[in-house]
């Protein structure tokens, strides 16, 4: 009854199940048995026809009591010993267990062999032989679980843990992150490739990638850490306004910080925000809160990512069909798709629920208080200033969170009136 659990796939696996099943199997059994009696007795022995009858007077039943108080508890010992013996089994781990090192980090898990192979959200194991995971964390908890070998244990920020399981089954299974570690935890996913020995030992001897990592640019290798780093997470390359500022054109920008200062995006700058990402907000980013990379990102790898940066001088082409298909939108439409696709509907609801600012529902026409006191209407005009200069006229009662970054470049006029005539909609 109740068999829900992936196919099993390491030596321990049956025997988790086995106490596992056995443990559900039992708690169903009591639950309709408790359940069943107590519906049985209530039926039973309900009021009829308006008459209370009288029952008789039971006394206790030595016999009964000590059956139940002795029967449980010989079935929990029995249940807490084999769940013992089995995690002692899966905590003792051979000798000659193959080792790999495990980081996991917002929002990737990295792999390293004891030859200096390193892989990316996948790793690779022969079957038939233990493997030792070394687990760590270089920001907060998270936890590495492999359901089809059942196994699953915390990855602890400044400490290592460790978890070990022999497959028995090649294939490849899924690796999830099951501490809840922020934005993108349900995308903190990795492949386990459960390889034949012969085919594991030649992947483990192949250095080809190493040696075409050694081969690429710097800007190569950039590109690469900008997706394997999870930069990608917050800042575009297109233009277009995410959690933090667009790396399109951003090398050698010029501008003003949240305390006014003027900065150039140069090699010191960027190196700093890399490392001390909050000491020199740029205007518009006063609320955004990126973790340092320290220690996760080498000084090479700093350069390398520079290096990527400075190729960024034009938006990637856009499709054609795209850019097609939105000319024959209604303004309504297409204001609908700009408002999901410069992100405004993240910060914005249109249901009329508070999120960081103003419920888009009911908007147009609304008045209303400012922070400073003063009176608002919200009119074409008041509507257009708020997307171009957000800062200006914040609302009584919201955090002035909104990034200054839908200028003419972000956002034309026209595409502006779009977004507007989207809202009339939001009745
Ligand atoms: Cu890492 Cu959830």
């Amino acid at each position: 009854m109740f068999r829900f659990l992936p196919p099993q796939a390491s030596t321990v696996a049956p025997k988790i199940d086995w106490i596992h099943n056995l443990i559900t199997d039992l708690s169903v059994f009591f639950t309709v048995a408790i359940c069943g009696a107590m519906l049985y007795f209530a039926i039973r022995y309900r009021k009829r026809n308006g008459v209370d009858h009288e029952t008789p007077r039971i006394h206790g039943s030595s016999l009964l009591e000590v059956v139940w108080t002795v029967v449980p508890t010989l079935v929990c010992i029995f249940i807490a010993y084999y769940g013992v013996a089995i995690y002692h089994e899966m905590r003792e781990v051979p000798a000659d267990a193959l080792t790999v090192n495990v980081t996991g980090k917002q929002w990737n898990w990295d792999f390293q062999y004891e030859n200096g192979k390193k892989t990316h959200n996948e790793f690779v194991v022969p079957v038939g032989k233990t493997t030792k995971l070394v687990l760590t964390s270089s920001d907060v908890l998270h936890s590495f679980f492999i359901p089809n070998m059942r196994v699953k244990r915390d990855a602890v920020p400044g400490q290592y843990s460790y978890l070990a399981f022999t497959p028995v089954q090649s294939g490849e299974y899924q690796v999830y992150c099951t501490e809840y570690c922020g934005d993108s935890h349900s995308a903190m996913l990795a492949k386990l490739k459960v390889l034949p020995e012969a085919e594991y030992d030649r992947w483990y001897n192949d250095r080809s990638e190493e040696i075409r990592r050694a081969g690429m640019t710097p800007a190569q290798r950039g590109e690469k850490l900008y997706v394997e780093s999870g930069c990608q997470g917050c800042h575009s390359l297109d233009g277009s306004p995410r959690v933090g500022p667009s790396w399109l054109k951003i090398y050698m920008r010029k501008g003003k910080l949240t305390d006014g200062a003027e900065y150039v995006a140069d090699d010191n700058y960027l190196k700093e925000s890399i490392l001390y990402p909050n000491n020199k907000k740029p205007e518009g980013f006063a609320n955004m809160n990126m973790p340092s990379f320290m220690g996760q990102l080498s000084d090479d790898d700093i350069t390398d990512l520079i290096s990527f940066m400075k190729t960024l001088k034009e938006a990637p082409a856009k499709p054609k069909a795209d850019d097609a298909a939105k000319a024959k939108m209604s303004p309504v439409d297409h204001g609908k798709v700009l408002s999901a696709e410069k992100g405004c509907t993240g910060c914005h609801s249109i249901d009329g629920s508070k999120l960081v600012g103003p419920t888009w529902k009911g908007i147009y026409g609304k008045s209303g208080k400012l922070a400073d006191g003063k009176e608002y209407v919200a009119n074409d005009e008041y509507i257009t200033h708020s997307i171009r200069e957000p800062l200006s006229q914040v609302v009584e009662g919201y955090p002035p969170a909104m990034p200054a970054i839908y200028g003419p470049d972000s956002l034309s006029d026209a595409d502006v009136k779009d977004i507007i005539e989207y809202m009339k909609t939001l009745k």
